[in-house]
């Protein structure tokens, strides 16, 4: 019997050539993609790229149109839901509203005849885990948004699954809430080493909970790999333009006209083996410098405490925007001097959008 739940380190998830349409339109086109056992990953992607569609079908509550989903050794794609030892905390977690807590986080484990005593052992268990031992007695009513939350995942987890399933399990909450919730999150992962999958449009939600991020346009791939290497090296102007608050600069250069320098005073595009490219800078990553050969014009500025966000004009058709922790004193219409440096730089092929080189 289980009074501790058991740590086990979950099973890999494997989508292979999965594809969804619905009647004339391809929601989900070719996905090939290994969750590994026990990582945390996360689905990024704008509204109706199919990030609530691929969970789905991970649960079994949608079918797929074709291709194979495995968990583990096994073959799930025509099992049923119950059968696949998958739990999903969803984005309106409907408790029962008339049962206490205790009640709501033992009801999947009644409808399985699972002895008394045992069900108050793993309740109690699950309580400890996600800090409701003093509510137990309680209605959702009586509850906080964050509390009815944790009820929701001491739910999905009394199970012991080893896939968790989360679609946008946040959203409702504020930003506050957000934060801690995260924290518990990461914190009940380590514990519980369930393969997790979690869907969410919140980059930063993304950026910290995951060991790694999959960002789907349109349902294919843009990229999936760790957190770092997306925010570093972005494979796509989609994902360069997804990422990042404010988002990349980006903007087309071209190797004989575009004048743009590293420190050295020489050109930045000199060395790159192609005519023409997108060119990617991070906000983050520009000097401001009273003496930098780059020159704009401020057209807005945005005070964040910490750093300031500078939009300036450089006479492309799109605002360029700097972040600086200089606390500048400056003001609309002055002219703001600075340098691009060359390790700064991302470049994407002009028609693909994909990254060029390293
Ligand atoms: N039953 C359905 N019939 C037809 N089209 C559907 C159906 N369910 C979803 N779609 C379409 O599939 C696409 C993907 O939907 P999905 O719910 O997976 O998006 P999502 O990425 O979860 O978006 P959001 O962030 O808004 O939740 C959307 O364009 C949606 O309109
Ligand atoms: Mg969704």
């Amino acid at each position: 019997m289980s009074i501790e739940l058991n740590h086990h380190n979950g099973e890999n998830i494997i989508l292979k050539n999965i594809s969804k349409s619905y009647d004339s339109s391809d929601v989900i086109d070719d996905l090939n993609i290994t969750f590994e056992s026990g990582e945390f990953n996360v689905i990024l992607g704008p509204s109706g790229c199919g990030k609530s569609t691929t969970m789905n079908m991970i649960a079994g509550l949608e079918e797929v149109t074709s291709g194979e989903i495995f968990i583990g050794e096994t073959d799930v794609t025509q099992l049923e839901p119950k059968d696949r030892g998958c739990a999903m905390v969803f984005q309106n977690y409907a408790l029962y509203p008339h049962m206490t807590v205790f009640n709501n986080i033992a009801y999947s484990l009644k409808i399985r005849r699972i002895p008394k005593t045992e069900i108050k052992q793993r309740v109690e268990a699950v309580a400890k885990i996600v800090s409701l031992t003093d509510y137990l007695d309680r209605l959702p009513s009586e509850l906080s948004g964050g509390q009815r939350q944790r009820v929701a995942i001491g739910r999905a987890i009394v199970r012991e699954p080893k896939v968790m399933l989360f679609d946008e399990p946040l959203s409702n909450l504020d930003a506050k809430l957000r934060q801690e919730m995260r924290m518990e999150l990461t914190m009940l992962h380590k514990r519980l080493g369930a393969t997790s999958i979690f869907v969410t449009h919140d980059q930063v939600e993304a950026m910290t909970l995951a060991d790694k991020i999959l960002i789907l346009n349109k349902g294919k791939v843009e990229q999936f790999d760790t957190p770092k290497n997306i925010y570093q090296k972005p494979a796509s102007t989609f994902v360069a333009d997804f990422i990042g608050s404010p988002a990349m600069n980006l903007f087309p250069v071209n190797k004989v006209n575009d004048s743009y320098f590293d420190s050295a005073g020489n050109k930045i595009l000199g060395r790159a083996n192609i005519d023409n490219a997108v060119l990617g800078v991070r906000p983050e990553d520009i000097k401001v410098d009273s003496e930098g050969k780059i020159k704009g014009t401020l057209k807005y500025i945005e005070d964040m405490g910490a750093y300031q966000v500078l939009t300036l004009d450089v006479g492309q058709n799109k605002d360029f925007c700097i972040n600086t922790t200089l606390g500048l004193d400056i003001n609309i219409g002055d002219i703001v001097s600075f340098d691009i440096l060359e390790e700064n730089c991302h470049l994407f092929h002009p028609q693909t959008g994909r990254r060029i080189s390293a």
